[in-house]
């Protein structure tokens, strides 16, 4: 890990670290809400039980996860919806603010923001991180994106940078942002974004040097910022082939550990449809896609994307909508409670660090997993019930 200027060691890393947040754990495989500050969190549908954003539902689910032993509560920054019927995420509450609201009801799982970069000066968003580090003792994290969802953008009067431009970009903000975290006496920066004088930065987090940073870049140029100046990336998994997800686990760790000397965490993002049976669960998810669907949201969405048809084969294009409109477009974990554990235990095996997870009716879905699920991935030998004290220890560095 770079800190500044100055190259730190894993040995040193492991005395720096403090040994507060969560992430960094004794459970094998680690667990995430998403989208729990969006309305309609992950699934673009107009079925009832689906997320609202009001601050009774915020903090009760993810009190519900904590107690729980959930390791990881990830908003989604956004600013504005897509559209449809819904107008998907189209309310939606701000990440920072989100994130110290939340630490201050719950107790042990790293709360993060997501912080679209070009939105937000470094000197803002590390003051913002510190206190809520500060508020949570020590449980904060950071989910670092660019952005790519142009009308909410051109909010903010910019213009959209073209792709590798926003990582070169991201990439002086979090210099910027270690160096307020790290640095002792002021200094100064000089970038071709940004220009510092005299930085200076008290109190410093809690976490050091500092929390936690996460990023889910899937392109080339995405990956390496996140394998040389992050310590949690995605994967996005593709179809069922856990094959191909165990090399692109194993290659993303490589890029980390030869190219910048660095240990890095892998998750991916999953959603999670849980019925009595496997044919229940997806005769649901038939259902809320394809007749309760919210078809119009979606269709934006892959135009936002540059994915719409031209771009994609027809059929792979109807099948990126089908679990956009599923669950973001995540890992599918569909099935009666012993087949979505089973599901995780191959994720598990393929080397993922945890994985992130949402569902259609949230409060429900959460529900069954904590009391039908939990209980297998634990006899599975993946995680130690919440309540074990040993569950929350802290002997691994994210
Ligand atoms: C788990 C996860 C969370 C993400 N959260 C956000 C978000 O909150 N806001 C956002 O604009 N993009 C978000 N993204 C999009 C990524 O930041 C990134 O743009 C995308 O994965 C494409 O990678 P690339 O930028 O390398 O092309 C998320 C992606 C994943 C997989």
């Amino acid at each position: 890990m770079t800190i500044g200027a100055t190259s730190v060691t894993a040995d040193q890393l492991d005395v720096l670290m403090s040994h507060s947040n969560a992430l960094q754990g004794a459970n094998r495989f680690k667990l995430g809400l998403f989208g729990l500050n969006v309305d309609n969190a992950c699934a673009i549908t107009t079925i009832d039980g689906v997320f609202h954003p009001t601050w009774n539902n915020v903090k009760r689910l993810t009190r519900m996860a904590d107690a729980a032993g959930f390791e990881a509560l990830v908003p989604v920054a956004r600013w504005r919806g897509f559209g449809g019927v819904t107008n998907f995420n189209g309310a939606c509450y701000e990440t920072f603010t989100w994130a110290a609201g939340v630490g201050g009801a719950t107790e042990r799982a790293a709360v993060f923001a997501t912080s679209h970069v070009p939105t937000i000066h470094p000197i803002v968003a590390a003051k913002q991180a510190t206190t809520i580090d500060h508020i949570t003792g020590g449980r904060f994290a950071l989910n670092v994106v660019c952005g790519w969802f142009e009308p909410e953008l051109e909010m903010f009067g910019a213009t959209i940078m073209e792709h590798d431009e926003r990582y070169a970009y991201a990439t002086e903000w979090l210099e910027v942002m270690k160096q307020l975290w790290t640095a002792e006496e002021e200094f100064d920066y000089s970038g071709r974004y940004f220009r510092i004088r005299r930085g200076f930065h008290q109190p410093k987090p809690i976490q050091r040097p500092f929390p936690p940073i996460m990023n889910a870049g899937g392109s080339g140029v995405g990956r390496h910022f996140a394998a040389k100046y992050c310590d949690m990336i995605f994967i996005h998994i593709k179809g069922q082939d856990m094959e191909t997800a165990r090399k692109d686990v194993d290659e993303v760790r490589l890029l980390a550990r030869k190219e910048y000397g660095r240990e890095i965490q892998v998750w991916a993002n999953c959603y999670c449809v849980i019925g009595d049976t496997d044919a229940d669960a997806l005769k649901f998810r038939e259902w809320y896609v394809r007749e309760k669907g919210d078809w119009q949201a979606v269709d934006n969405l892959v135009r936002i994307m540059g994915l719409q048809s031209g771009v994609l084969p027809k059929e792979q294009l109807e099948g990126a909508k089908y679990h956009f409109i599923a669950g973001w477009g995540g890992y599918p974990l569909v099935g009666s409670p012993a087949r979505v554990a089973d599901d995780i235990n191959k994720l598990a095996s393929v080397g993922l660090d945890g994985a992130l997870l949402s569902w259609p009716r949230y409060e429900e879905g959460l529900t069954r997993f904590i009391d039908e699920v939990m209980p297998l991935i634990q006899q599975a030998g993946l995680r130690h019930p919440a309540s074990t004290k040993e569950a929350q220890r802290t002997t691994q560095r994210v």
